[in-house]
This record gives structure tokens, sequence and C-alpha cells, in this order.
């Protein structure tokens, strides 16, 4: 029983969205943003859609993504993907999500760079149920841009890229990154349920 990670699924069943402050401590930032700084050069352009929906559209988004997998990096195992679990956990046992899967990348936004007002989920595919974003940025600034902006029915969400903060939101949300003026740096992700999968 992990009182804050009950807390978090609550939140979800009840309103769909939650920020959490501090989620991941100092050392866990560091430990985190040294993988991602180690690898930095392997970071691409990401893209849109999928599949055949698949473009490279810079009017919608430009940052620079690099994707994370279970078992390459035990950093990222032991102190990511191991709290992940436990979340889709409490998720699955208070929303009944039948979370079954994730996908995860590392994200880069340079300064100039933006994510326009989207949905997370495919025409196509609509297997991600949450979306999770972990910021990674110490010392950031209001001036620095940069927000996340949430769509929910009631009221518009915006969140601070501060390091250690976790974001959660249903995935057919919509919802914005503003254009940024330092770099920004995060972990984003899908909590999915993969129909026909076995675990
Ligand atoms: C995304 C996204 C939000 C953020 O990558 O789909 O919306 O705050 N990211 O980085
Ligand atoms: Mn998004």
């Amino acid at each position: 029983m992990n009182s804050k990670i009950d807390a978090l699924a609550e939140s979800i069943y009840s309103k769909g969205f939650e920020v959490s402050e501090a989620f991941f401590s100092g050392q866990e930032v560091d430990a985190l943003l040294s993988v991602f700084q180690k690898n930095e050069d392997l970071f691409k352009e990401a893209g849109i859609g999928k599949n055949k929906e698949y473009t490279r559209i810079k009017d919608i988004r430009s940052d620079k993504i690099l994707w994370l997998n279970k078992g390459t990096d035990e950093i990222i195992d032991e102190v990511f993907f191991y709290r992940i679990e436990t979340l889709s956990v409490a998720l699955n046992r208070r929303c009944f999500l039948g979370l079954n899967s994730s996908e995860f990348h590392f994200a880069k936004y340079e300064p100039g760079t933006f994510y326009k007002r989207h949905k997370d989920i495919f025409n196509s595919d609509d297997a991600r149920k949450i979306s999770a974003i972990i910021y990674l940025n110490k010392n950031w600034k209001e001036s620095d841009g940069g927000e996340l902006v949430i769509y929910t029915e009631e009221k518009n969400i915006t969140v601070e890229p501060k390091a250690g903060t976790l974001v959660l939101f249903e995935s057919s949300i919509e919802h914005e990154v503003r254009i940024s003026t330092a770099n920004r740096y995060s972990i984003t992700g899908w909590l999915k349920s993969v129909k026909g999968l076995v675990t």
C-alpha cells in the first residue's frame, strides 16, 4: 500500500488528471538526467501519428525524442520503470483501465520549440489510456515558458515543467506545450491497454 500512489489513482478516477510535485526526489532526477545527457546525440526529431498517418510536421511539434526500453539501462529500470509499474497496478485497481503495456521516451525541447494543442490517441489505435510526463528541469523559471496546458472540461490546468513533477491525464484530453525559451527535459509516455496481449 503506497498512499501517494493510491491518492494519484483516486484523482485519475474522480477527475481524469493529477499533478504531483516532487514525485521524484532531487537525487532520482539527477540519476535520470545523467542517462538523458549520456544519450543526447541519439535523440531524433519527433513525428506525429502512427504508421501510415506518421508525418513530421515542424509547425505542430518540434521536440526531439529517444525511446526508452526496459532492460537497456539499470538506472532507468530501477528509478523509473519500477515506480511506473507500481502506479499502473494502483490505477488498474482503482480505475479498471486494463493497463498491460507502456511506452516512454525522453523528450528535449530546445529554445523556441513547442507542441501545439493535440490528443495523444491515434485515429487507428486507442490503446493509450493515461499520458504520463515527468519533468527533469532544475532551476526552472516562470520566464522559461514551456508550460503544459491541459484543457479539461471545467478549466485549463497550467503546469510548470519543474524537476520531479509527475503529470498524469487521460490520453483523450487535449493539451499543449507552450513555447519554451530554455532547454526543457522530460520523460513522456503512455500507460496502455493492448487488446489480446497475454501478460
Ligand atoms: C507529448 C506531450 C507534454 C509535455 O509528448 O505528447 O504532450 O509537457 N508532452 O511535455
Ligand atoms: Mn501529448
